[in-house]
């Protein structure tokens, strides 16, 4: 559990009782710790050490200022998606040098902003993206860097909703048509070609899609030589997996020994968008036990988060293990741990064997931190839960818990209405 552990009984994080917190702050909340996210961070850094390559966090994780602004500190460049991730990054300090622009869907205005900040390079995904971005550098009188995103129709073994490389996928130009792709893109007026970026999926247990798919790419880079295109960088995307359950996946250092004696072949910078490796062990949602209900057919655990506030269980089934913040090693139950929302794909647990819970008591679902918060939302009526950052000793709320008033914000009732 890294940087969550238990002391006498307690689970702390770091150096802070997160009891105490569950107090202070009240529940439900997400508990993030800045040591683990900076531990992820370097040793994906470390393993690649020995190459010239740039960790690109994938901002989508887990995008609270806090937490990119420690790994600004870290030295982490960016991946984003969207206008509002540029936005959040430049805010957050990263230097739009070390910004790559993903997405199938970026927006006029979008690839504008990106032009204007200077991003280090746009991810294209098809032609017509690369038409629009050709367009706007010219209105701009910029050039625009760009790397084309191919699908190498690769099976990463993974969810399916999470699976992003089989041909059948949305994502990025076909490596059957990539040569045309950067045929064409050799012609535009406003477009510097500066390299190739995949990405194959997330939650990725082993290691052979990844070698697979740089064998691909270099052999794909050997025929656009021959047509004159050179690449600078190879951007290798994110999808290193995480223990949830039972998984083994690799760590950096496998994926570095397997990866670096091929990158070296290329000459290339190497680029990587790690974000589930980096911010998953990171964090942790916080909750207290509402109820125990039982039925005829089975025991509840009512708590007070819900899917609302971490739809991972419900959108991919996704196991969390459940914790209680005192440790009692002796007693168990089997029971399925659930939200007060109006569908029965709101649980977190179901038929589990857990540590005995009574009401009141409080629970961590561990390995929160990513895709947590950031897939939260206000269902229900439910107000957004906070944020909350240990750094060593001390807790700080990076988010505040929503008000009903916050809910109102931005709605209106028309005159008509009133
Ligand atoms: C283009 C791109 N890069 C990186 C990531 C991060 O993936 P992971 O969190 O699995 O490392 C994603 C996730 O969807 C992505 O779409």
């Amino acid at each position: 559990m890294g940087n969550f552990y238990y002391k006498n009984g307690d689970l702390f994080c770091e150096k802070v009782k997160i009891e105490d917190i569950a107090h202070e702050v009240g529940t439900p909340f997400y508990l993030y710790s800045a040591e683990e996210f900076k531990d992820n961070f370097t040793a994906f850094e470390k393993a690649f050490s020995g190459v010239d390559h740039l960790v690109c966090y994938a901002c989508k994780t887990n995008d609270n200022l806090a937490v990119l602004r420690l790994l600004v500190k870290e030295g982490a460049g960016a991946d984003i998606v969207s206008g509002g991730e540029l936005f959040k990054a430049l805010k957050a300090g990263f230097s739009p040098k070390k910004i790559v622009f993903a997405g199938l869907g970026k927006t006029e205005g979008e690839i504008k902003s990106a032009l204007e900040a200077d991003i280090l390079m746009f991810n294209v995904e098809s032609m017509a993206e690369l038409e629009l971005i050709n367009k706007t550098a010219g209105q701009l009188g910029k050039k625009a860097r760009i790397s084309f995103r191919i699908n190498p129709d690769i099976d990463p073994k993974t969810h399916p909703y999470i699976s992003t490389s089989l041909a059948k996928s949305k994502f990025g130009i076909s490596i059957v048509n990539a040569i045309d792709a950067y045929s064409v893109a050799s012609e535009a007026d406003h477009i510097e070609i500066v390299g190739i970026q995949v990405h194959l999926g997330s939650q990725i247990t082993t290691i052979a899609p990844f070698v697979e798919t740089l064998k691909k790419i270099i052999k794909l880079m050997g025929v656009l030589k021959n047509i004159g295109v050179n690449l600078k960088y190879i951007d290798l995307g994110g999808g290193l997996g995480v223990t949830y359950k039972d998984e083994r996946p690799p760590g950096p250092e496998d994926l570095a020994e397997e990866l670096i004696p091929l990158i070296k072949k290329t000459g290339c910078k190497i680029i990587f968008e790690p974000g589930r490796y980096i911010a998953a062990t990171a964090g942790i949602l916080v909750s207290k036990v509402l109820f125990i209900k039982e039925t005829t057919a089975k025991k509840f655990v009512v708590v007070d988060a819900a899917m609302n506030d971490l739809a991972r269980p419900f959108l991919y089934d996704a196991y969390h293990e459940i914790v209680p913040l005192k440790e009692d090693k002796n007693k168990e139950m089997i029971a399925d741990v659930v939200g007060g929302v109006c569908e029965s794909t709101d649980y977190f647990a179901r038929k589990r064997s857990l540590p005995l819970f009574n009401e009141g008591d409080f629970m961590a679902l561990l390995n929160s931190g990513a895709y947590g918060f950031v897939m939260s939302s206000n269902y229900n009526a439910r107000l957004r839960v906070p944020e909350v950052l240990v750094i060593a000793n001390k807790y700080f709320i990076i988010r505040k818990r929503q008000t009903y008033k916050d809910l109102i914000r931005d709605e209106e009732i028309p005159d008509v209405l009133k």
